[in-house]
């Protein structure tokens, strides 16, 4: 059954670990589902996993709801997180409750989720949740800060820094968040943000602290492979079947090896191939 933000606040009053994973297309998603992962990102990680840009930035609304619309098809069962894509919220609260509630109107998503901590973030995140739509914050390293922070690197590494982090975490929750995700920070500073905040507290290489953990989940199957963070654990290797099978079928068909036409052909009955052979000879 589809877990609720009800579940949710259950499982981090009681330390029941929430588990998290990115997902962007119907196929993975059906897995995810199976496999029993309480709580999918389509996160606008799916620029560089899926699309193949660079960065997260060229992401566009259109591509969000077809991938949450796909991974919603996979994991009818699955509480969705929809992430907000680059200047899809950083204009205006008119224009961040508007793109929210595509989300949810065209994709069913369960929650949005949107990068930063900063007052205008806060007054965004206070506006899509005064509509009734959930909220998702994220703070620590968020991508599309990327350019601010001079790259993908951890976050609150000094005090000053750290309680900047809580304090952004706290504001957050104010602005009526219902969950917060922490990116690339020491384990330390995802354990201070988890006992400050009532709401759960997800990490991705944030310790093991948090309320729950999240990976890109084309990193963690070894699927991904352009880099890979140093929080990442690998659990299979995806990206090494797929080469495996890709090999073997490169070098059957240009062998003649594949197809097998008594395994892998359709048949007629032999009456019908006598006959098919005497029109043959007509034409
Ligand atoms: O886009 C994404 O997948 C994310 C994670 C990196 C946290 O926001």
């Amino acid at each position: 059954m589809k877990k609720s933000i009800i579940d949710f606040r259950r499982m981090a009053a009681e330390g029941e670990k929430i588990v998290y994973l990115t997902g962007y297309d119907y196929l993975t998603a059906k897995y995810e589902e199976r496999a029993g992962v309480d709580m999918i990102l389509v996160g606008d990680s799916l620029g560089m996993v899926t699309l193949g840009h660079e960065t997260t930035y060229p992401v566009t609304m259109d591509d969000m709801i077809a991938h949450c619309s796909a991974v919603r098809r996979g994991a009818p069962n699955t509480f969705i997180v929809g992430d907000m894509p680059y200047m899809s919220y950083q204009i205006s609260d008119e224009e961040a409750v508007f793109n929210a509630g595509r989300f949810t109107k065209e994709s069913l998503v369960d929650a949005i989720k949107l990068e930063g901590g900063t007052d205008s973030v806060c007054e965004r995140i206070k506006a899509i949740a005064d509509v009734g739509i959930l909220v998702m914050g994220h703070i620590g390293l968020t991508p599309q800060f990327a350019a601010q922070m001079g790259g993908y690197k951890a976050q609150g590494k000094s005090a000053d820094a750290a309680i900047e982090l809580v304090k952004q975490a706290m504001k957050i929750e104010e602005a009526g968040a219902a969950f917060i995700l922490v990116e690339g920070v020491p384990a330390v500073v995802g354990k201070a943000i988890t006992e400050k905040l009532s709401i759960p507290v997800l990490g991705i290489g944030a310790g093991s602290y948090t309320d729950g953990q999240l990976l890109i989940y084309a990193d963690m199957v070894g699927y991904y492979d352009d880099f890979t963070p140093k929080f990442v654990k690998k659990y299979a290797d995806v990206g090494g079947e797929l080469l495996k099978g890709f090999t073997a079928y490169c070098e059957e068909v240009r062998s003649g090896a594949f197809p097998d036409d008594s395994k892998h052909a359709y048949v007629i009955a032999d009456e019908e191939a006598a006959e098919l052979e005497k029109l043959l000879k007509e034409i």
